[in-house]
């Protein structure tokens, strides 16, 4: 399968490209990978529409292989070694990539300290680029095969930035339950498949904790391998899969609270099952929690979370009748538990 991303024939010039690519939030977690960034579980995230990174590449041919990067107009020497050494990995994959030097410059436009994940929405606008480049040096390739072989190298450089090519519900990792599913790219989920109460979803990032994570996604995945509870957990995602794509069609929202809380918290379980053990929630996380699960309890309305590897709070909410009293709830009781007031306020992009 991989040949299929294979190299051809290509001629360089000089070229400038630039693309835009969202971030995205997963309902059911990857966490734990094999070798190649083979997922150990699939995975399905909601993509979103504000939090995105716009990057420039400028190549410049006959010139020796160098990567230079900018992020917000200042250099960053470390994501350029990052960079440069993806670019070597791909080398099969774009036999041209090394035939030349780069400047990126690089942008988000949610906080940079956020603690968001830039890494899924920059690698997709990377990928993105590269595969604009392609089209520059190797001739145009049909949109389709660009957009998979763009997820194909996007999850070479973060495995959960292969779902962020794709608008709505995405899922990567091979399961039974959704047709051309694959551990290489990620495939759109079947929006006919899809109860349209899900089509149009909040989710409002509560930044907790803004700065660097206490343990990365790296060694976050690596300690899956050890952790006694991993195998469980593999097989509960699958599980999860058949359930989440039954309440997807259906349009249950209760079982899609109790599945994606679930998910959320067996993920930070996961770690605290490690060894070493951590934790990467906050005071603040937990008491988010807690005052989210009082408020459904009083009210019955349609406020939950979900969280990635770090202290920030996702809250999903569906874009309806009953928006403005969440809105105001959030505002007058969660948002006290975040660092700085801060909230970015964001919508799934279908
Ligand atoms: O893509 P990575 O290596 O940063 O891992 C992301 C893992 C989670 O965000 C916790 C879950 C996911 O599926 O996005």
């Amino acid at each position: 399968m991989e040949e299929f991303f294979g190299s051809k024939k290509y001629k360089t010039a000089n070229a400038k490209v630039s693309e835009s690519c969202p971030s995205n939030i997963a309902l059911i977690k990857y966490w734990g990978k094999y070798e190649n960034q083979i997922p150990a579980n699939p995975s399905i995230s909601y993509t979103l529409s504000q939090c995105k990174t716009n990057t420039e590449i400028e190549f410049l041919a006959d010139e020796k292989f160098s990567v230079q990067t900018f992020l917000s107009s200042t250099e960053e020497k470390k994501f350029a070694e990052k960079i440069e050494k993806y670019f070597k990995n791909i080398e099969a994959f774009l036999p041209w990539i090394l035939k030349g030097k780069y400047i990126i410059r690089t942008e988000n436009t949610f906080p940079h300290s956020s603690g968001i994940a830039s890494s899924a929405s920059g690698f997709g606008a990377i990928a993105k680029c590269l595969m604009e480049v392609d089209d520059l040096f190797c001739g145009k390739a049909e949109e389709d095969f660009k957009l998979k072989k763009a997820s194909f190298l996007a999850r070479l450089g973060s495995g959960s930035a292969c779902r962020s090519l794709y608008n709505g519900l995405v899922v990567w990792g091979e399961t039974k339950e959704v047709e051309a599913s694959s551990d290489l790219f990620a495939v759109a989920f079947p929006s006919k498949d899809i109860h349209s109460i899900f089509k149009n979803f909040n989710d409002w990032v509560l930044l907790i904790h803004e700065g660097e994570k206490s343990v990365s996604s790296t060694v976050g995945h690596g300690l899956m391998t050890t952790n006694p509870y991993a195998e469980r957990r593999f097989q509960e995602a699958h599980e999860n899969f058949s359930t989440l794509k039954e309440i997807l069609k259906v349009g249950d929202l209760k079982r899609f609270i109790q599945l994606v809380e679930h998910e959320a918290l067996t993920l930070h379980a996961m770690m605290m099952m490690s060894e070493p053990a951590f934790i990467l929630m906050k005071t603040g996380t937990l008491a988010v929690i807690n005052k989210i699960w009082d408020f459904r309890k009083e009210t019955d309305l349609p406020l939950f979370f979900t969280l990635d590897a770090g202290a920030n709070v996702h809250l999903l909410f569906p874009r309806n009748k009953d928006e403005d009293k969440i809105k105001e709830f959030i505002i007058k009781e969660l948002l006290q538990h975040t660092q700085n007031n801060g909230v970015v306020k964001d919508v799934m992009r279908f």
